[in-house]
């Protein structure tokens, strides 16, 4: 089975001479926006990443990979690769048709013949593939909530890579790191897939499934889309730079995967096993819990955390690629050496230390000390530099709530607290201030509703980036649309949900504009609460009543949540 996988393997580009005509006649094809997470499936389709795919999934290949894991010729593929579209966009389009795929900057990337055209069920994908049909699941959330309902498949011919400015002589395609390995004369190579910083464990697990192999190690860490509220990867690969010269020179490399991961355990782990072997690995370890999405929405876990590992080593044969199991390696401190917490025989004897995810977190959120044992200083001040502690972060505080029921009112005491304590600057982006400002072409439909959410959440985003405090208070009553804008911003910084749980009732009975009576009239359409829909928030970080409660002591519970999430803090 370690047979050197270093043969080229096909790509779906053509020629330059061809690609420069090529993209001239594609201009006047219809033309599709790629959305982020396409342009990354759109790269490891032309470089052969996805080999053997030749382009998005035709329908009779979709419907056997969701039931099956196998294409409809039989070959093993675990996860649909769809190009996802708009309902107008699919009606637009003709079978047989070319269309060409263009980045969000509107260059042409490639062409594809439209051979299929199908409403998938989606809850049967989300089921089958995923696991569970439950939004908690970032994937099925994807599916439901950004993918476009109807899909289009058919053979996809290559112009161009996506462009890259950032780490360009770390990315490689499948084959410039086959020819590498051909070059180093490499013949076993395993592969470690993280989407996290590395630590001290890490590098000992890396090198020791390496030597146990008695192979090369590649460190391929994914660079495309990971799970929301990961670190950003520019951050990452600063780190792993760092760690990469802590191996023996000469016996381990890095390149970075533009793959964008669906989190989906047992799938994702014989997927990332077969884009693997087309990068030219011989191994692949397999961690307990890989590519786990988290919990569902009954707080456990969706897979067991040995499925993937099953699931590889079923299929391990067929695939042509050794699973290698990682090690769970704990730090031992009479030895101060990391070692295999199923090795060691003397555990009533020695101090086992450890630091948890959620541990190192709290401890970088709250600028505590991380130990030399656990890190490597390098990669501590790279975490360090973006994530600081807590109090000195931007955050957002989004106030939802019906029309009335007084969330304006407290985010305009809680901005008057915030300011009057100092250190960061504080926007305010109530309601009535978006919709004059930024959004006054917009009614209220859900589509207008959404975008409106979302350009505030794009703002709000933008403010924590920045290291300031966003307040929002619009009614947003969708809840997919405020999840939505959470992911958004929890990239940069917290988000506190403050449902104002104001009754409808006594926001009608205080009808401080006089509109719940117009809406009862029907002199208003679409009024929330009255003739349109607000999903109740099911988990806010908070909920104030407002009913016998004054505004200031309201604002000032705000102020003690964001105290005891060490978002504010005494100077
Ligand atoms: S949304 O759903 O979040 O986009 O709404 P938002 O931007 O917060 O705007 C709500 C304010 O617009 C007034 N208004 C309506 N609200 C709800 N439904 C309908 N049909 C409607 N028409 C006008 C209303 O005054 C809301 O103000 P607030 O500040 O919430 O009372």
């Amino acid at each position: 089975m370690s047979t050197p996988n270093l043969a080229p393997i096909p790509e779906l580009f053509v020629s330059y001479e061809s690609a420069q005509k090529l993209k001239i006649e594609a201009a006047d094809l219809t033309s599709w926006d790629l959305s982020p997470r396409q342009i990354c499936d759109l790269e490891l389709l032309m470089n052969g990443g996805f080999n053997p795919l030749k382009g998005f999934l035709t329908e009779a290949d979709y419907t056997s990979v969701v039931e099956n894991m196998r294409l409809a010729d039989g070959s093993l593929w675990p996860m649909p690769i769809t190009l996802d579209v708009s309902e107008a966009f699919a009606d637009s389009i003709e079978i047989g048709q070319d269309i060409a795929l263009r980045d969000q900057e509107g260059v042409i990337l490639g062409t594809m013949t439209v051979t299929d055209r199908w409403t998938p069920d989606k809850a049967k994908e989300a089921e089958m593939v995923f696991g569970a049909d439950d939004d908690a699941h970032p994937a099925v959330n994807y599916l439901h909530n950004t993918a476009g309902k109807v899909y289009l498949g058919g053979p996809i011919t290559g112009i161009q890579q996506p462009v890259h400015y950032d780490f360009r002589a770390r990315r490689d395609t499948p084959n410039e790191l086959r020819a590498y390995f051909r070059k180093l004369g490499w013949r076993k190579v395993v592969a470690f897939q993280t989407r996290n910083p590395l630590h001290r464990a890490h590098q000992e697990l890396t090198f020791r499934a390496a030597k146990e192999a008695q192979a090369n190690l590649l460190i391929h860490p994914v660079v495309g889309m990971t799970k929301p509220g990961d670190v950003d990867h520019f951050t990452r690969v600063r780190c792993y730079e760092a760690v990469l010269d802590k191996y023996p020179s000469s016996t381990t490399t890095m390149s970075l995967l533009p793959l964008a991961m669906r989190m989906a355990g047992p799938r994702e782990a014989v997927w990332h096993g077969l884009i693997r072997k087309n990068f030219g690995v011989t191994h692949f370890i397999v961690g307990r819990d890989h590519a786990g999405p988290g919990s569902n929405s009954q707080g456990e876990d969706f897979y067991g955390p040995y499925d993937a590992q099953e699931l590889f080593k079923q299929h391990e044969e067929e695939m042509g690629i050794t699973m290698v199991p990682f090690k769970h390696m704990v730090y031992v401190q009479e030895r101060a050496q990391y070692e295999p917490n199923d090795e060691i025989a003397d555990k009533d004897d020695v101090t086992i230390l450890n630091i948890s995810g959620t541990e190192l977190r709290r401890r970088l959120a709250e600028g505590l000390e991380i130990p030399d044992w656990f890190s490597f200083p390098e990669v501590v001040r790279e975490l360090r530099k973006t994530r600081p502690p807590r109090s000195k972060q931007g955050f957002t505080v989004f106030f939802t709530g019906f029309s009335g029921s007084g969330k304006s009112t407290i985010a305009n005491a809680l901005m008057v607290k915030l300011m009057e304590m100092g250190g960061r600057p504080v926007t305010l982006l109530d309601g009535d201030i978006v919709r004059k400002n930024l959004s006054s072409e917009l009614g209220f439909s859900k589509e207008h509703r959404d975008l409106n959410i979302r350009r505030i959440g794009y703002v709000a985003s933008e403010i924590t980036k920045n290291g300031g405090i966003a307040i929002c208070a619009p009614i947003a009553p969708y809840s997919a649309t405020r999840r939505a804008v959470r992911e958004d911003i929890e990239q940069y910084g917290a988000f506190l949900e403050v449902h104002v749980a104001t009754s409808l009732e006594e926001c009608e009975r205080r009808d401080r504009k006089g509109l719940y009576k117009l809406a009862r009239e029907g002199k208003i359409k679409e009024f929330t609460g009255i003739s349109d829909p607000y999903d109740v928030p099911e988990n806010p970080e908070l909920r104030v009543e407002t009913e016998n409660v004054d505004v200031d002591n309201c604002a000032h519970q705000v102020i003690l949540k964001l105290e005891s999430l060490g978002l504010i803090a005494a100077h």
